[in-house]
């Protein structure tokens, strides 16, 4: 891969390291122990840049490649994974999703807010029935006049209670299988779209996930994205590059794990020596350093292919399925080097645990990956 960060990453590194160490850092335990979702933080992360980062400035965004976002997302979710889930499913999702495929109309009427972080997005495709069979959609969109009337339900929607605008998959054709499903974009107030209960969560708990209704939701056919059954085609698409966004976040969780193990590593004594001594102690954290260095790459490489519009979803779905297991192991390893401190709360690497776990089922689970990859290669 031809790679090397410029002054603009590097410059994002470090704002993103800055803000999430001054402004997440301090109350990401509180925020996780309460599930209280980081209002003021995402309004900042507004105004840096971060929730609209690849959206051309043209609409409101800061106008940068997907290594920017992919350095930026590592940072954030380094020290809070919940923000970094609100910035991702905002960013790769909602906004590359009606930039990349919405109509003019739509990209001056949404884009703007959601970039500066005044309002907030959510990508409603899982139902309680369509996981990662996605094309299963039972939610269904009938057309009447100018408008679609929506109903149904759809599940494990993040960002789905302090969203402002939410990207809808439903049924216009059942008879036409994936070929029959259509991307609306609905908005909280129209009438008959209510919020269902908050799921309680084993991680990314300051993010909040809810179930959505829609009864007899009408919705102006100016709201559908690209036209009538594209809708499974366009949630694939965006997807893969929200693959990318969600490896980075797995990155930053499994990142955060080594230095918090490095630091205790140094600190913590046995046997008349800082654990930092024993080889025990050092293989682990040399495995873990290496499984990170080669998670880092494989994100970026999909980045760059990404930026430069190469065919990226196959090595988007390696990244995701690769960083999000190293994720798991690290923080599997973190809490034990740490011993009992890591299995209470005090040293942060439990919940980089719970939070580790997401990255390898949301955005399609590992399995799904491993079907991804395997049909790019055997077709
Ligand atoms: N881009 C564009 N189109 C694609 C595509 C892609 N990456 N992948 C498939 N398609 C097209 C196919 O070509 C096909 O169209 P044609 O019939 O015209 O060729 C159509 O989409 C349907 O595809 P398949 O026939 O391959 O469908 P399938 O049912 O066999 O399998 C799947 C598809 C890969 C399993 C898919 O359903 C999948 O990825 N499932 C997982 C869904 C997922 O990731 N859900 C996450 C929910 S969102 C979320 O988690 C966000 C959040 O809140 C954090």
């Amino acid at each position: 891969m031809d790679f090397a960060f410029n002054e603009t990453h590097l410059m994002i590194r470090e704002t993103a390291r800055k803000f999430a160490e001054e402004v997440l850092a301090p109350s990401a335990d509180e925020r996780d122990e309460k599930e209280e979702f980081p209002r003021e933080a995402v309004r900042q992360m507004g105004e840096l840049g971060f929730m609209g980062m690849m959206v051309s400035e043209q609409y409101g965004g800061a106008g940068l490649d997907t290594i920017s976002y992919v350095t930026a997302m590592e940072e954030i979710s380094k020290v809070d994974a919940s923000a970094g889930v609100i910035m991702s499913v905002n960013n790769s999702l909602v906004c590359w999703g009606i930039e990349s495929y919405g109509s003019e109309e739509q990209r001056q009427k949404y884009l703007k807010d959601l970039a500066s972080g005044k309002k907030l997005g959510a990508f409603a495709l899982s139902e309680p029935e369509a996981g990662s069979d996605a094309t299963n959609q039972r939610t269904t969109a009938v057309r009447d006049g100018a408008d679609y009337i929506l109903n149904g339900t759809k599940n494990w929607i993040t960002n789905g209670l302090s969203s402002d605008v939410v990207l809808v998959m439903a049924a216009t054709d059942r008879t036409k299988g994936p070929k029959g499903v259509s991307a609306f974009i609905l908005e909280k107030g129209m009438p008959g779209f209510t919020v269902g209960k908050k799921e309680r969560k084993l991680g990314i708990r300051s993010s909040d996930t809810v179930s959505l209704m829609f009864q007899d939701v009408r919705v102006p056919v100016a709201n559908r994205i690209g036209e009538e059954g594209s809708g499974i085609k366009f949630a694939l698409k965006t997807l893969d590059g929200g693959r990318i966004g969600i490896a980075a976040q797995a990155l930053g969780i499994a990142q955060a794990c080594l230095e918090a193990s490095i630091a205790y590593s140094k600190e913590r004594k046995a046997f008349d020596q800082p654990i930092g001594h024993l080889q025990a102690i050092q293989f682990k954290i040399a495995d873990m350093a290496t499984n990170i260095a080669a998670a880092r790459w494989l994100t970026l490489d999909a980045a760059v292919r990404k930026d430069k519009n190469e065919r990226y979803g196959q090595v988007a779905a390696m990244a995701k399925l690769y960083a999000s297991k190293v994720a798991v192991q690290s923080a599997l390893e973190a809490i034990q080097i740490h011993g009992g401190y890591g299995y209470v709360r005090e040293y942060k690497v439990e919940r980089f645990l719970r939070d580790a776990k997401i990255t390898e089922i949301y955005e399609g689970t590992s399995e799904i990956q491993r079907i991804v990859i395997a049909r790019g290669l055997l077709g």
